[in-house]
């Protein structure tokens, strides 16, 4: 995916100041920056959440950056959002069901509600490690548990491009080894990632390239090594 000088406000904030990027297939490529640099602003340009002041995005060649929401969805960007988004009422095996199905099935899935089997279902909890019933409802499951099934659902939406917003902001070092796995895994297996992270140690030994961005701009990528040594990024972190 080629993202090419994007540009977005917000009144007077301007969040994106002319942001490119290059997704190279099957590599994981990582988004840092302080808060507020528009890591998450991108995504939603991405994924037209929020339609873009300037820019082209391309995807395999194909110019979607006039292309509503789910036609993008639907062209196989599959992606998670910084704070979970989950149906408090509808248990794993609900969420999971509404993820593998087209929009053709989904409304019988609801109906039917046997769509999908829950062999299918189990499959992709255990590539999360996510050990729960698939009756269990989202509010019976913890903050961690529901990162889980909010990437569980991200990997079971068709999917060529894999986008997770701060897949591991907020739970314990030990999920945050086991979701590290989790992507080192997905990786191994051909995806393509690109992932949101805060933390610059967390994206060291994981990804491939990071972007750094800073106040709406790229202003480093490159290898994970190299960036950490970056002055600019040195900067833009102890500035923040
Ligand atoms: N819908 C919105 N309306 C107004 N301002 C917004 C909106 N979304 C983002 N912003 C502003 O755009 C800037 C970039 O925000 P964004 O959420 O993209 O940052 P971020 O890099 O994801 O930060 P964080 O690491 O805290 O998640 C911020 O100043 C934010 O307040
Ligand atoms: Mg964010």
């Amino acid at each position: 995916m080629l993202i090419k000088n994007v540009f977005k406000r917000f009144g007077g904030v301007k969040a994106l100041q002319g942001c490119s990027l290059e997704i190279e297939k099957g590599k994981i490529t990582a988004l840092i920056g302080p808060n507020g640099s528009g890591k998450s602003t991108l995504f939603n340009a991405i994924s037209a959440l929020i339609t873009k002041d300037r820019g082209k995005i391309e995807l395999e060649g194909e110019d979607i950056s006039r292309m509503v929401g789910y036609k993008i969805a639907k062209k196989g960007i599959s992606r998670t959002f910084q704070e979970v988004r989950l149906f408090k009422h509808l248990t794993i095996r609900d969420h999971l069901q509404i993820a593998i199905s087209d929009d053709e099935s989904l409304i019988k899935s609801f109906l039917v509600f046997d769509g999908i089997s829950d062999k299918r279902i189990q499959e992709v909890l255990d590539r999360v490690h996510l050990d729960k019933p698939l009756g269990t409802f989202v509010t019976d499951l913890s903050y961690g548990q529901r990162k889980l099934l909010d990437l569980a659902i991200a990997i079971a939406k068709p999917h060529t491009l894999l986008m997770l917003d701060e897949p591991v902001a907020g739970v314990n070092p030990r999920l945050r080894k086991v979701i590290k796995e989790v992507l080192v895994r997905l990786s191994k297996e051909g995806e393509t990632l690109l992932i949101i992270e805060h933390d610059m140690n967390f994206v060291m030994d994981l990804a491939d390239v990071v972007y750094v961005l800073d106040e709406g701009r790229v202003i480093a990528h490159g290898k994970p090594k190299t960036i950490q040594k970056n002055k600019k990024v040195l900067d833009a972190y102890l500035g923040e």
